[in-house]
């Protein structure tokens, strides 16, 4: 492991000039992250180490150098600033499947200069239309397969000047005038990156709020400082790694860890485009010898759920290193991957608005299994009163609050300047999510803002109750939520998913009740379990309890463009 040494030595001696020193950026002039994770690689002499194993759907394969990424990044680069007159800081939306022409692209507009959106795939119109619209959006990349969608609401986007149609182009013919452009893969040996500053505008992700339409944080060159150590220091990614993210860059795991991260620190990554497949993925570990995964909880209950014998049939020996990221990550899934992996998953926590990991069980310290972690060397994280904004004691439920200044924190939500200051309070940015510390200072998550459940004037957190629930032998998922109660304000509903071999059934209702009451505090148990064939869930996995709440109450659901359908 790499030895980050103690957490109070470190915190200390801590300076984000590390990185900049690392990355040979005490200049303005090389400060530009596509310029960072191709130009500079090349630069160090790695120009034909591999960059990329890319796996596409139907066994396609595929293998990029850095030296690859470089032209083909400036490919783009190149197009946008020179042929299509697109200016820095003009936003360029990326619409496609986890294809190379992904990634390249995504470098492509930051070494332009422009500001980079990554849009799921999956996204209809109406989610395109709004993250579209709300960047004004001068062009978007994408392919064959998604350019109709696109097409279909340009009457409604003024501000669309070029289409741009990458890859296979065999039998595509765009009547739609001069604005949609075709392109084969530019090969253009020489960018000169626009010369970024830190505090020039980078990628925009658009994240999913409890009301109102999705937010678009706005993220600065700045933020590969951040990244850059997060990824040597937590993921533990070193030169001859093989490395696995398995998400997709429309979420910002995806664009922080899945390129920029691997990149910066001249790693060999895997890109597998398909979706989640247990064989599928013990089959990508085994084959290109991955050392250290980033993957999401949902997928290691997946895994779970498909048993250890299958695990056995892999050579996965090569794996060094296991982390997690999106939603609370259960003890008995830390347990069950040092079971079957001889490794521990080690949590990490963070959001769209951090850029970067903030608080991890990261190489150097003990795992506690069910914890977030702790802070990392340089973040300073709290748990505070709702009320008053400042520090409870310990082990007391609070909000969640980190210090701002760190370099890969957002710098808006664009136009959306009210939501964005009400972050900030008492000197602090509120995460809206809520947590405790323990003794020796690592955090607990209790559940989001919003979905922690007051009953008769205690917190619940349905993050315990699920918890509970998935330890019985027939419960596949389950989630809580608070409905209202006119005597204890709230009290607790759960859901559960039943694994294949059960019935729903009051017998069982009734045992599942009896199972848990052991493990719980009589205010956190449900009065009420229903049996649901599945739970609606975000595009990263995470559970959305606030559809089941509003299905309960009435209540409006918001955004659900991440939902997806099992
Ligand atoms: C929210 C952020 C950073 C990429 C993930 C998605 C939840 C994230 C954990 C964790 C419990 C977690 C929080 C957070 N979350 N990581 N390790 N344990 N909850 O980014 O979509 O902006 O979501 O995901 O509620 O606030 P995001």
């Amino acid at each position: 492991m790499y030895n980050i040494g103690s957490y109070e030595e470190r915190l200390k001696n801590f300076d984000w000039n590390i990185a900049k020193k690392d990355l040979g950026i005490l200049d303005r002039s090389t400060w530009n992250i596509g310029e960072l994770c191709s130009d500079r690689i090349c630069r160090m002499g790695h120009g034909s180490r591999v960059a990329m194993y890319w796996e596409g759907h139907g066994g396609k394969t595929a293998t990029y150098t850095f030296d690859e990424l470089r032209i083909h990044s400036n490919g783009f680069a190149h197009l946008l600033r020179n042929t299509l007159d697109i200016q820095p800081g003009e936003r360029v939306y990326v619409f496609m499947d986890k294809m190379p022409e992904l990634y390249f692209a995504f470098l492509g507009i930051l070494k332009a200069g422009c500001i980079v959106s990554p849009l799921f795939s999956a996204f209809q119109e109406d989610s395109l239309l709004t993250r579209l619209s709300d960047g004004e959006a001068s062009a978007v990349i994408t392919t064959p397969k998604f350019v109709k969608r696109i097409r279909k609401l340009l009457p409604r986007m003024p501000y669309i000047k070029h289409i741009v149609v990458t890859n296979d182009l065999t039998g595509y013919s765009p009547q739609e005038k001069e604005i949609v452009h075709q392109v084969d893969r530019v090969h253009v040996a020489h960018f000169e990156s626009f010369q970024a500053d830190p505090e020039t505008p980078s990628i925009l992700h658009y994240t999913s709020g409890t009301t109102g339409k999705p937010k678009g944080a706005q993220h600065v060159h700045d933020s590969v400082l951040s990244q850059y150590l997060t990824t040597k220091w937590i993921l533990d990614l070193r030169p001859d790694d093989v490395y696995w993210c398995t998400a997709d860059p429309g979420w910002v795991t995806g664009t922080s860890y899945g390129i920029i991260g691997p990149w910066c620190t001249g790693v060999t990554q895997v890109v597998f485009e398909a979706g989640f497949r247990p064989r599928a993925w013990y089959e990508i570990l085994e084959k290109y010898g991955v050392t250290v995964w980033y993957t999401a909880p949902t997928a290691i209950r997946m895994l779970m759920r498909e048993g250890d014998e299958i695990v056995r049939e892999f050579d996965l020996s090569k794996l060094r290193h296991l982390c997690s990221v999106g939603e609370p990550l259960n003890a008995e899934a830390v347990i069950w991957s040092e079971k079957v992996f001889k490794k521990a998953y080690h949590d990490t926590w963070w959001q769209t608005e951090t850029g970067s990991i903030m608080i991890a069980n990261y190489p150097g310290i003990k795992i506690k299994p069910g914890s977030m972690g702790k802070p990392i060397p340089g973040i300073t994280a709290a748990v505070l009163d709702p009320a008053t904004y400042t520090e409870v004691p310990e082990g007391e439920t609070g909000l969640l609050a980190l210090k701002p200044g760190w370099p890969s924190m957002f710098r808006s939500y664009r136009r959306n300047p009210l939501v964005y200051e009400d972050k900030f309070r008492n000197g602090w940015y509120i995460t809206g999510d809520r947590s405790r510390i323990d003794r020796e200072g690592y955090f607990w998550f209790v559940g989001r803002d919003d979905d922690v459940i007051n009953t008769a004037g205690h917190l619940v957190s349905p993050f315990e109750i699920e918890s509970a629930l998935l330890e019985h032998e027939a419960v596949a998922e389950s989630a809580a939520i608070g409905i209202p109660d006119p005597i204890n304000m709230e009290v607790v509903k759960a859901f559960v998913a039943l694994k294949p071999a059960f019935d729903p059934s009051d017998d069982l209702s009734l045992k599942i009740m009896n199972f848990i009451r052991k493990k719980l505090s009589p205010l956190a148990m449900p009065q009420e379990i229903e049996f649901v064939d599945s739970l609606p869930k975000t595009r990263s996995g995470k559970i959305m309890r606030r559809v089941l709440r509003a299905q309960e109450t009435g209540e409006p659901i918001g955004d659900l463009s991440t939902l997806e359908n099992d």
